[in-house]
């Protein structure tokens, strides 16, 4: 799963037993040498998804680690690309990366929920995050995206299917939970990162009560499950009047 590159399991259980931020912070410089940074694959499906709706002025790409959304953004949109994320860490890596061809490249260090920025970007963008947020959060973190959106701007994200109930993928990810719940029981800072909270429906509903009109596009990259439905959807949620 890790390359050698990659962080010793002792370095992750310490990152395991800090907050998100410092958890982030310590895992930096190999971040980009886990599974956990988002892989080119969906990156450029998503931005094959994404260029016909554009082109884009400004972008965000919110939770923006070492920078996987930056690529995309500079991709679609033609004038300024910003990163925002809340360990200095992780920005650290993403400014000593060189700069994607195209539009201007700057990073922010700011907490997602509560953006420094006014309603200036057209798409904001964000990739292998929503595990770091409580669902009650949803609403509060909706609402910050909306109002760093110009009118009509629009927010988009993939998500992948759940696995099915019985198979491997449901147990991993079931146990995965499970245990962080146990660590947050028993062990301060919490680290909030569970990977069965974040479910399309409750996302369709907490966009619409936060002012954004959803639609979904299925990424044909990543095929269809046995019921036909896709592997891996983009979510796009423009913001309503
Ligand atoms: C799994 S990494 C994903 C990074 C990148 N988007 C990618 O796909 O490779 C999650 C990122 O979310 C950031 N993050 C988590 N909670 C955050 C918050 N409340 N505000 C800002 N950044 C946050 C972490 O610092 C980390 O860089």
């Amino acid at each position: 799963m890790f390359s050698p590159e990659g962080p010793t399991l002792r370095e992750l259980a310490v990152q395991a037993l800090s907050s998100v931020e410092h958890g982030y912070d310590l895992l930096a410089p190999k971040f980009d040498h886990t599974p956990y940074r988002t892989p080119d694959r969906v990156l450029d499906a998503v931005a094959s998804a994404l260029a016909p709706m554009g082109p884009f002025g400004t972008g965000l790409d919110l939770c923006c680690g070492t920078g996987a959304g930056v690529d995309v953004l500079a991709r679609v949109c033609r004038e300024r690309v910003t990163g925002v994320d809340f360990s200095a860490g992780m920005l650290e890596v993403a400014r000593r990366r060189p700069a994607p061809p195209g539009p201007e490249v700057s990073w922010v260090r700011a907490d997602a929920r509560a953006l420094p920025f006014g309603a200036e970007f057209d798409l904001v963008v964000s990739f292998g995050a929503f595990g770091h947020f409580l669902p009650r959060e949803l609403p509060g973190l909706f609402g910050q995206v909306r109002s760093v959106l110009r009118p009509g701007g629009r927010f988009a994200f993939p998500v992948a299917a759940p696995p099915r109930p019985g198979s491997p993928g449901y147990w991993t990810l079931l146990g995965f939970d499970a245990a962080m719940r146990v660590r947050n029981a028993l062990w301060r800072p919490p680290f909030v990162m569970y990977y069965r909270t974040f479910r399309l429906g409750d996302v369709g509903r907490e966009l619409a009560r936060a002012g954004f009109r959803a639609q979904l596009h299925a990424l044909p990259e990543f095929g269809r499950r046995p019921d036909g439905s896709p592997r891996v959807r983009l979510v796009t949620a423009r913001r309503t009047a």
